[in-house]
């Protein structure tokens, strides 16, 4: 693609710029009455030396660091004019849920600002598009869909649940696609591949905000998300389940993040009496659903590969503490770049959590931590790289990432982290390796974040 190639340009120009000259330099060249010999042959074969090609030749690599220049300086305008877009989408995509979940009060001054817009973007792309030469097929694609998008707003000519239905499911979608376009260019690179951070630094606003596949904002007790370490041909599936109460009784699976928006599921589980489940801190690894069974308490795992349910009892784990915002929140399943965990609190914990990781293989615990971190006061807690995250209540739009325990070293430390929510409570909060991701579960609504790391 053409970014990728201006990239490499722009790599191989310090050395088309500098090496050539250096070289003639440094060579044995000496001056006597106007002409040029070179003395050293080794390096440059003829025997006169080639002053027009050395001249030539400083004017094409003077000439090849201002091209690149110039591409270097349409790139960053570019990055910086899609993350201000990208932040706009966003704040839209939050705007249509408001509509959605108080329709009266938002939704005349909203469909004129949405109108508005919508034709700044259609600018801005078009703009964009110009910019780079249309030389992105994506970019072509973004212009259709923005242009689509403010035809269908302008259509609506009355306030109607379904139109709204339509506007928000494209939204998330243009928003999701431009994401991935911004990915594919590298343009938002999340170094996946390895924990070089000390921690969480930041996380951003929320990138989705969508009710459940049910419509129903009763369906309170859920969670959402992707295959924190999907099988080939699966990378891109989410699953969702929820109910109106914390009983577990259903996964859905969908192929790709549009398809889940879409409510279009590919395949639905349902648990088998004596498998049901409860509590919600549930996640896909490995293309295997990791719940908590209820009656007795253990932890269960559903392969979605071979369709094979099997249980473990964790005897240490308690039954007397949950976090702040359900009841029965006893295992809180949690996958990150180091593998499989599980959360609870024991006898000798007296209410704080205890990590375990499980061995994926044997489905059984290895090692245990203690943190201090109380589980009556913390809403949810979840794993990345190995340090244990918890949150608590701040006011109603707001949880705070309070406290870390490094399972590595055994440090704990104190922070305040702000996490942006929807609706006050939530049940399912986890993060994903993957994408570097949080995702939660608010009160009937899927929420997203990026995460944001301190580096070394
Ligand atoms: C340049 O030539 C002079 C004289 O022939 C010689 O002494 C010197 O070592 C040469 N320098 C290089 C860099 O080849
Ligand atoms: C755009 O690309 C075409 C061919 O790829 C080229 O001929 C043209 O000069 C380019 N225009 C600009 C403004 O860079
Ligand atoms: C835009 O709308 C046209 C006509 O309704 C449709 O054919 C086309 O597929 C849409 N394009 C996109 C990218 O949604
Ligand atoms: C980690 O980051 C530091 C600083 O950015 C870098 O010097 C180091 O090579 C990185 N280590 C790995 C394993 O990527
Ligand atoms: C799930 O089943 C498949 C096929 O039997 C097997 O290869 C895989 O290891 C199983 N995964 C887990 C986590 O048990």
């Amino acid at each position: 693609m053409a970014l990728t190639s201006l990239l490499l340009f722009s790599l191989l120009s310090p050395a088309l710029a500098w090496l050539p000259v250096e070289d003639w330099e440094s060579g044995n060249v000496t001056t006597s009455g106007g002409a040029l010999e070179c003395v050293c042959s080794v390096f440059l074969p003829d025997s006169t030396f080639p002053a027009d090609r050395v001249q030539h030749m400083q004017q094409f690599t003077t000439d090849l660091r201002l091209e690149v220049e110039i591409h270097m300086n349409k790139l960053v305008h570019y990055q910086s004019k899609m993350d201000i877009f990208l932040g706009e989408l966003k704040d839209l995509t939050f705007r249509v849920a408001l509509m959605e979940s108080s329709p009266d009060k938002y939704i005349k001054l909203d469909f004129e600002l949405l109108r508005t817009e919508l034709r700044e973007f259609e600018a801005l792309v078009s703009q964009l598009k110009d910019h780079m030469n249309s030389s992105l097929p994506a970019f072509d694609n973004l212009y259709t869909e923005i242009h689509n998008m403010t035809l269908i707003v302008n259509q609506l000519e009355t306030f109607d649940k379904n139109n709204l239905e339509v506007i928000r499911i494209e939204f998330a979608k243009l928003q999701r696609k431009l994401e991935q376009c911004l990915k594919e260019q590298d343009l938002i690179n999340p170094d996946t591949s390895n924990c070089n951070h000390t921690g969480i630094l930041s996380v951003s606003k929320p990138t989705v905000i969508q009710i459940n596949a049910h419509l129903n904002p009763g369906y309170q007790y859920g969670g959402w998300g992707k295959d924190s370490k999907p099988v080939r041909g699966f990378e891109s599936m989410h699953w969702y389940s929820a109910y109106s109460t914390p009983s577990v009784y259903e996964f859905y699976l969908y192929s790709s993040y549009d398809k889940l928006i879409q409510r279009s599921t590919f395949t639905h589980h349902s648990l088998p009496q004596g498998y049901d489940g409860t509590g919600n801190n549930y996640i896909v690894h490995g293309n295997t659903i990791y719940y908590q069974a209820a009656n007795p308490l253990r932890m269960s795992k559903l392969n979605l590969t071979s369709s094979v349910f099997s249980h473990r009892r964790l005897t240490k784990a308690n039954e007397k503490f949950t976090y702040t915002y359900s009841s029965k929140q006893y295992l809180d399943f949690s996958a990150d770049e180091k593998g499989l965990w599980v959360m609870y609190t024991t006898e000798d914990s007296k209410g704080k959590i205890v990590i375990s990781k499980i061995d994926e293989k044997s489905f059984g615990t290895e090692n245990e931590w203690t943190t201090n971190a109380f589980k009556p006061l913390v809403g949810n807690a979840f794993m990345v790289c190995g340090v244990m995250y918890a949150t608590r209540p701040g006011d109603v739009k707001t949880e705070e990432i309070y406290y870390s325990y490094n399972t590595e070293t055994r440090e704990e430390k104190h922070m305040s982290i702000p996490l942006q929510k929807f609706q006050e409570k939530f049940v399912n909060l986890h993060y994903n390796p993957t994408d570097q991701r949080l995702y939660m579960y608010n009160n009937g609504y899927y929420m997203s974040y990026h995460v944001k790391f301190n580096k070394k």
